[in-house]
């Protein structure tokens, strides 16, 4: 595990935010969104810092909250960065999994991906998920959008 942890790198930002950056380190979007509110979301985030805490894990995992990513109805949901590995429906009983293989393993647990309900393909990453969406919807109306 020691090999995974890197330095955090502490920027102040203009802003007066920290930044923290390093190869290795991770960053948990977890979404705040209604929707995912309207689940069991703070048990899953409560679990999330928890069990982060618990190994060790505070100097290279960051945990935000966001606001709504776009699938309301499969959360909660949580985004991994900078791999951009998408979680959906993840329940506190996953946690210790997905902490012990995505964080520590470097392992996506692909059981906790979102699931195409035609094809019964399994998409790993948010940005490809959104992608192929996108890819089979339909124009209705035409024109400029800027
Ligand atoms: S509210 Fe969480 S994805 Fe929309």
């Amino acid at each position: 595990m020691s090999d995974l942890i890197v330095k955090k790198v502490n920027i102040t930002r203009e802003d007066g935010q920290s930044e923290y950056s390093g190869p290795d380190f991770i960053r948990i979007l977890i979404c705040g969104g209604t929707g995912c509110n309207a689940t069991e979301r703070t048990a899953v985030k409560n679990t999330l810092v928890a069990e982060v805490d618990k190994r060790g894990l505070s100097d290279k995992v960051e945990i935000v909250e966001t606001g709504c990513n776009g699938f309301c109805d499969i959360g909660p949901t949580l985004i991994v960065r900078p791999t951009g590995i998408f979680y959906v429906k993840v329940k506190s009983e996953d946690i210790p999994e997905l902490v012990e293989e995505q964080i520590i393993n470097n392992n996506p647990v692909e059981r906790l991906f979102f699931e195409d309900p035609v094809s019964k393909k399994r998409i790993a990453k948010h940005q490809d998920l959104v992608r192929e969406i996108s890819s089979k919807m339909t124009r209705l109306i035409s024109g400029h959008n800027s």
